[in-house]
């Protein structure tokens, strides 16, 4: 199979990372399907944006924390491209606060946004990549589900349970030539990290960071794409790292 005929679904693809994500899968000839919130109003003049940097994508409507959404969207990609051959599970939400303060509503929505998500967009794809007999899940969790971090109990044990879900994943599919992978960023300069308290971020997560930068989306993004490629076919249940050395273990 070429890849010129392999759709990519990226959801969050309109936001920091999964743009970046959009572009480089691109590159590789994938036709891409960004998946955004229905919260988001900007997507039209997104989608201008990127044609006129030479980018066409499709975009579809989701909220990944609902199943039947994630029903009705998927097949909408199904009619109009047909079956799906790599997702790229990336919408995440932020609710931080210290633990105290933190409220049930913030803790739900963010479990529900971040990790119920995975089961929902994954269920959907799996058996046009058994039909395709390839397919590659990519998850995105977060350095801070490695390690935790202040104010991110919620945000933490959402990402944190995305690898337990990637490797059961991966052990179910690998000999359908389906792999499954977490990749596990740090700190990158995306709108998410633009939310941090100025302080917090100079004072306390800067200094952590060995590289002594945020990191760029683009940089995660190639990981994704070779994740993404026949060269990483040996690849799967693996959490990748890529945090700046923030994160060592
Ligand atoms: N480490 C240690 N102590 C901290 C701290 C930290 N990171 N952040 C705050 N504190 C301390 C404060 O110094 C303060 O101590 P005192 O009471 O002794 O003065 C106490 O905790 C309360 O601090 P605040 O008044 O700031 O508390 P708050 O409830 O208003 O805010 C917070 C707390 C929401 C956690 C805020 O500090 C914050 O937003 N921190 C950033 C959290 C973070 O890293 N989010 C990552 C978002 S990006 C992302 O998630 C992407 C990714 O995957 C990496």
């Amino acid at each position: 199979m070429t890849t010129t005929q392999r759709i990519a679904v990226v959801t969050g693809g309109t936001g920091g990372l999964g743009e970046a994500v959009c572009r480089r899968l691109a590159d590789d000839s994938f036709s891409v399907v960004a998946m955004h919130s229905p919260e988001n109003l900007q997507v039209a003049a997104w989608l201008e944006t990127q044609q006129i940097l030479g980018y066409r994508f499709t975009a579809v409507e989701v909220d990944v924390s609902r199943f039947d959404a994630c029903v009705a969207a998927v097949e909408s990609i199904h009619k109009q491209h047909g079956p799906v051959s790599v997702l790229v599970n990336n919408a995440g939400i932020t609710r931080d606060a210290g633990f105290r303060k933190m409220t049930p509503q913030a803790w739900d929505s963010v479990l529900r946004t971040n990790l119920d998500s995975m089961f929902n967009m994954s269920k959907q794809v799996i058996e046009d990549m058994l039909s395709l007999g390839w397919g590659r899940i990519i998850n995105i969790s977060s350095v801070n589900g490695q390690r935790g971090a202040f104010g991110q109990a919620n945000y933490a044990a959402s990402k944190a349970g995305i690898h337990g879900f990637t490797k059961s994943l991966a052990l179910e599919f690998a000999s359908k030539h389906i792999t499954v992978n977490t990749i596990s960023p740090g700190y990158l300069r995306t709108r998410m990290v633009e939310k941090v308290p100025p302080n917090v971020l100079q004072e306390r997560i800067l200094p952590e960071i060995p590289v002594g930068r945020l990191g760029e989306p683009a940089e995660v993004a190639e990981l994704v794409a070779y994740l993404a490629s026949e060269r990483a076919a040996f690849v799967t249940g693996a959490n990748l790292a890529i945090n700046g050395g923030q994160h060592m273990y």
